[in-house]
């Protein structure tokens, strides 16, 4: 069967963010599977608003999946299993950071951010992807720069984008189709294998507080569920690690 992710590539110099840009060609009938790619963006989007900055020599891409808005969160996590097997790949033996962070020693190097939108009476996941493989760890702001890494800082490596892209794309085949045939469990164990979060201390900080506790798991949801100092099972559908 041939791949639905990446049959059709677009790529552009520079945009604002990736994930608008496929927002807009969903509006102009953009297909499942097709992949957006820009050189850098000018207004680069994390989670919660903040920003991604974006200078060349990163890959920044996004991908047009159909879904539903329980997957969509399923999803948002299972993003980041492809990255890190990229970064593995070449070397770098990056864990992920509930939910979406890809880390390397405590620094970021990749981050993942999944937006659901309904256009022409479907849902469809917009799965944006920000990795430094790259990126001159200079040309970011110095509160940046504090806690965030690159590939070719941690290896001296200069990988090509493309290269990075099409592995990224071949192991985010199998998660993807994972996710619509309902493996769902299968997925989620596979995300903990590469989460740190799991069996850590945690304060999680959420729109109704912070969590603190130990991190068990997570559910097939995507939801982490910690063990506060009561013993008691708290599920974070959304949040930030505050410390561990
Ligand atoms: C995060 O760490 O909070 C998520 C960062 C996600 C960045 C990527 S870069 C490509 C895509 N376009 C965006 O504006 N954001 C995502």
């Amino acid at each position: 069967m041939e791949p639905i992710l990446g049959r059709r590539i677009l790529r552009f110099d520079a945009v604002e963010s990736t994930n608008d840009t496929a927002k807009e060609l969903l509006g102009e009938g953009a297909e499942e599977g097709t992949v957006i790619v820009a050189e850098r963006q000018v207004a680069g989007r994390g989670r919660h608003g903040r920003a991604w900055f974006s200078p060349p020599g990163g890959l920044y891409c996004s991908i047009v999946l159909k879904g539903d808005e329980t997957s969509a969160r399923l999803l948002t996590l299972a993003t980041g299993i492809p990255v890190v097997k990229a970064l593995r790949h070449w070397s770098v033996l990056a864990t992920l950071k509930w939910p979406n962070d890809v880390v390397f020693r405590d620094r970021k190097i990749g981050g993942v951010l999944c937006e659901g939108v309904y256009r022409h009476d479907t849902y469809w996941v917009v799965a944006g992807i920000g990795v430094n493989t790259n990126v001159p760890l200079d040309r970011l702001p110095e509160e940046v720069r504090r806690t965030a890494t690159s590939l070719k800082a941690e290896t001296g490596i200069e990988v090509s984008n493309d290269e990075f892209l099409a592995y990224v794309l071949r192991e985010y085949e199998k998660v993807y189709l994972a996710s619509r045939s309902g493996s769902r469990n299968s997925l989620t164990r596979e995300y903990m294998a590469l989460c740190t979060t799991i069996r850590q201390k945690v304060a999680v900080s959420t729109a109704n507080g912070t969590v603190r506790g130990t991190a068990v798991e997570v559910t097939p949801q995507g939801a982490l569920v910690v063990v506060d100092e009561a013993g008691k099972r708290v599920e974070v559908a959304d949040g930030s690690i505050e410390a561990s």
